[in-house]
């Protein structure tokens, strides 16, 4: 009895752990036992194909190429930035940064020009950043993952390279 119940509890555990699992369902296929048939593994949804990617690219002239990007709230994301221009770093770098809604993107940027040591990410606003790149120099790339806010609304992003934003290196995530 007590061994019949103690090996119940072990299969029901190996059920849940790969369920939790992404595809390891051997496992439970060897134990020889009609409980793991009930498992619901099989009929899970397929893990998702990864996050959806949107691939941005800035140039010499100081814009992204993607200024609006309408995503569900959670969707797990990736964000590709490609630095398509040729000068040089100090003089023209670029990155993305997404703030929470609501932020005083002017008072960020604003910050972030006194914060050339931390690439200009002003470590004080820190609090304001849901997802950002690394500063690129020419012909590099950077990529975040992360998951959108689950609170709809319109999330900025910016370059935080001085000046940047003010010419126009920005633009908006809407949260659906
Ligand atoms: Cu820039």
């Amino acid at each position: 009895m007590k061994t019949s119940s103690s090996l119940c509890l072990l299969i029901s555990v190996a059920a849940f752990a790969s369920g939790c699992a992404k595809k390891d369902t051997a496992a439970t296929s060897a134990v020889p036992s009609p409980t793991t048939a009930s498992a619901p593994v099989a009929a899970a949804p397929a893990p998702a194909a990864g996050p959806r990617t949107i691939t941005i690219e800035s140039s010499d002239a100081m814009k992204f190429n993607v200024t609006r990007i309408e995503v569900a709230a959670g969707e797990d994301l990736k964000v590709i930035l490609k630095n398509a221009g040729t000068l040089p770093k100090e003089a023209m770098g670029h990155n993305w940064v997404l703030l929470k809604a609501g932020t005083d993107v002017n008072a960020y940027c604003a910050a972030a020009i006194s914060a050339r040591a931390t690439d200009y990410l002003p470590p004080a606003q820190a609090d304001k950043v849901l997802a950002h790149t690394k500063m690129l120099g020419p012909k590099q790339s950077d990529e975040v993952v992360f998951k959108a806010p689950t609170q709809p609304g319109e999330y900025p992003f910016v370059c935080t390279f001085p000046a940047h934003a003010m010419a126009g290196m920005k633009g908006v995530m809407i949260v659906k």
